[in-house]
């Protein structure tokens, strides 16, 4: 039976991979999410609405979970009644399989959703009913070193090759949901005319409690310190991955044994994968396309 089940995943894994992207205004997105665009473009955002947005592999789910146990007071309980892509939909994963546009227009409110969008593909109504906005953005190089692998293990994104491969693929911008640079610039620039919180992994990593009450404050709560702190103790890595709502998500799509979801969870983790050559390119890259913006990252543990 085991055999079977192998086989099957097999098969589905070439199929889901062939020819599955098309574009929005330049943009790769999946073909689904393409398909069903004018859908997610006119969707009707409410004022309570909360939006978690991230380039792919940033530390959404990281994020998500801090802001559901802060919605929640904590309570574990309640922040583990689901799987976190049943708690905050994925705006625009509407036709795939997780939860949507659809699930999102039923679910009560207050909602807290989820997108990868870059802002400028963001539907209006986000803008025009002033929504809260968070915003967590991860240095590069760990950034694309995570998408790398989660590529090599998830079926809805296209398979990365090699990492040499991946590596010129990133600087030729062919990386789904657009550009790193485009997009934590875009958002970046978005905050100075909107109510975004812009945050970073590094910063969470490296004083969570501090980000986590900078959130808690920004969503207009007032927990206890032994509140705060237990919402510090249960989003930690080691916790988020023995937690199955967080961790093991959507094994139809992901196949956790090729690389786990939740990886590694550190800062500096490219320095693993990049060779020297590698690095001295990034990081002229980098200079070029982060000289007109005062956002900067810090890259180093
Ligand atoms: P790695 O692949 O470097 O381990 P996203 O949720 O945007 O897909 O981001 C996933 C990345 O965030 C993964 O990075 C994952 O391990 C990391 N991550 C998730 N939860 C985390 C936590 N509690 N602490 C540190 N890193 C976390």
């Amino acid at each position: 039976a085991t055999d079977k089940v192998e086989e099957t995943s097999e098969l589905q894994w070439s199929l889901l991979r062939r020819g599955e992207f098309s574009q929005v205004n330049g943009i790769i997105l999946q073909k689904k999410v393409c398909d069903c665009w004018d859908k997610i473009w006119n969707f009707q955002a409410k004022p309570d609405d909360l939006l978690i947005a991230s380039y792919p592999k940033a530390g959404t789910t990281w994020t998500q979970e801090i802001v559901d146990l802060i919605q929640n007071d904590g309570d574990i309980e309640k922040s583990r009644r689901a799987p976190i892509q049943l708690r905050q939909p994925f705006l625009e994963y509407t036709n795939m399989t997780y939860w949507g546009i659809n699930e999102a227009n039923v679910m009560p409110s207050p909602r807290t959703l989820k997108t990868h969008l870059p802002v400028q593909l963001l539907p209006p109504s986000f803008w025009e009913e002033n929504c809260k906005i968070i915003y967590v953005a991860r240095n590069p190089k760990d950034n694309l070193v995570s998408y790398y692998h989660f590529q090599r293990m998830n079926k809805l994104l296209p398979d990365p090759g090699s990492w040499d491969e991946y590596f010129q693929t990133v600087l030729a911008g062919n990386v789904v949901w657009g550009s790193w640079f485009d997009h934590v610039k875009g958002w970046w620039k978005k905050k100075d005319s909107h109510s975004i919180l812009y945050i970073f992994y590094e910063d969470i990593m490296k004083d969570p409690k501090c980000e986590i009450r900078k959130i808690m404050e920004f969503l207009g709560k007032n927990l206890k310190e032994e509140v705060l702190d237990k919402i510090v103790y249960n989003t930690s890595f080691d916790i988020m991955k023995k937690n199955p709502t967080t961790n093991y998500l959507n094994e139809i799509t992901m196949n956790h044994k090729i690389s786990p979801f939740l990886r590694k969870g550190i800062i500096g983790d490219w320095k693993n994968q990049f060779t020297e050559a590698q690095n001295k390119q990034f990081n002229e890259y980098y200079e070029k396309n982060m000289a007109d913006t005062s956002l900067s990252f810090c890259m180093e543990p």
